[in-house]
């Protein structure tokens, strides 16, 4: 660790130095995110307070802010960086090729999937970006619901294709988007669980909106891999659906790090050459790759931490129904239990409750939700116990109406 002071970072540089106006710019910026509540903590503060918490009052700290729904990021890989497999790619693969850990871990994703093939990215993030700006080429239309991840409307942004938002799982307006002359591809792109409102939307409904409009479906699965679904291949595996494009990241049910997109062959072809984050950008880890390939069976045989996961998720909503002061959100499902508070300072304050209690969570505000929608998102992990997911109750409820 090593801190570079301010007066020695610019003596370096050649130029004007302009740097107090610069600074005072970004001052002035963060200052009007603090002003409207909206100012993030950084570098883990929050979960330091809530540990410190746990111990002072004699309680086990509980992590209810974490993506690991399986426990499984907890896990050591050390194995893989003893391996001696080479810790960097050294440049994406089109200038320095594949290892074969790479293709190794893309068939071996693809034959889960039960999938033609798969392409591995650098996180689902670039995943969601290359792949959606890739596919919606000029005279493309791109249906994408409201609610989608900033990563799949920042490939919206960069594609060139006419994008259609449509409200939040709305077949009528899906339907309606789809049928409007398009000279080239449709698209549409959803979630398989929406991150911010545990929504599960009906895949195979939605399977036969594409089907009659000719268009293709995209999952984005970052929520449900490994979390749901026969062997934990998904939603759309847990209802039955073959999307014609599937995305997901390892950082979450996986507890790796990495995006994949599982397709046929010639999406794998097509992205390769024109998905400008994973051509232009250095290739992951082959370690990790190899890393995340062992991951792969852990995720498959994890069959009994799936099914903890639905009964403790169950259990917390359980607990939560019965006080009307907790807003839980509307057919939220699964192991996204957001409860909604509405103006952003009050899910700072209910957040702060949580913290003082020992209990890590976050208050998710714009512009992650719309506006007038901060609300506390609760994590259910496999791993809690249900004495763990009753305390959580306890606390959501007492932390509600403080
Ligand atoms: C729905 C969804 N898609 C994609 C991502 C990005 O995945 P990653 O964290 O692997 O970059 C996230 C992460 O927050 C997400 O919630």
């Amino acid at each position: 660790m090593f801190h570079v002071k301010h007066a020695q970072w610019f003596s370096e540089s050649s130029g004007p130095d302009n740097s107090a106006e610069v600074i005072g710019t970004l001052q002035a910026r963060i200052g009007a995110l603090r002003e409207a509540s909206l100012l993030r903590a950084t570098d883990g503060d929050e979960r330091a307070r809530a540990e410190s918490r746990a111990r002072a009052l004699g309680v086990p700290f509980l992590d209810a802010a974490s993506n690991d729904y399986l426990g499984l990021a907890e896990r050591p890989i050390a194995e893989a960086f003893t391996s001696g497999l080479p810790g960097g790619a050294g440049a994406s693969r089109l200038v320095h090729g594949t290892h074969p850990a790479h293709r190794d871990l893309e068939r071996d994703l693809a034959a889960w999937l039960q999938a033609p093939d798969a392409l591995l990215f650098a996180s689902g993030y670039a995943a969601n970006v290359g792949t959606v700006a890739a596919l919606g080429v000029p005279g493309d239309t791109i249906v994408s619901d409201r609610l989608n991840h900033a990563s799949i409307i920042d490939g919206c942004r960069l594609g060139e294709a006419r994008v259609e938002v449509v409200d939040h799982l709305d077949l009528g307006a899906m339907g309606q988007a789809l049928a409007r002359p398009c000279p080239g591809q449709r698209w549409l792109v959803v979630e398989g669980l929406y991150s911010m409102d545990g929504h599960r939307p009906d895949l195979r409904k939605l399977r036969a909106l594409t089907n009659e409009h000719g268009a293709a479906l995209v999952v984005d699965e970052s929520h449900s891999l490994g979390a749901r679904g026969p062997e934990g291949r998904g939603e759309c595996a847990a209802q039955g659906v073959a999307p014609d494009v599937l995305i997901a990241g390892l950082g979450k049910a996986f507890g790796m790090q990495g995006g994949v997109v599982a397709g046929d062959g010639a999406l794998r072809t097509w992205l390769w050459n024109r998905a400008r984050t994973f051509v232009y950008s250095t290739a992951p880890s082959p370690a990790l790759a190899a890393a995340t390939r062992a991951r792969l069976a852990a995720v498959r045989d994890a069959e009994a931490l799936r099914a903890q996961l639905e009964t403790r998720s169950a259990r917390l909503r359980a607990r939560l129904s019965q006080h009307a002061q907790v807003h839980v959100v509307t057919g939220s499902e699964g192991p996204i239990v957001p409860i909604l508070v509405g103006a952003s300072l009050d899910a700072l304050r209910i957040a702060n409750a949580f913290l003082e209690q020992g209990v890590l969570v976050q208050a998710i505000r714009p512009p992650t939700v719309s506006d007038g929608t901060a609300r506390i998102r609760l994590t259910v992990r496999a791993t809690f116990t249900t004495h763990d997911i009753d305390r959580l109750a306890e606390v959501a409820v007492r932390a509600c109406k403080s």
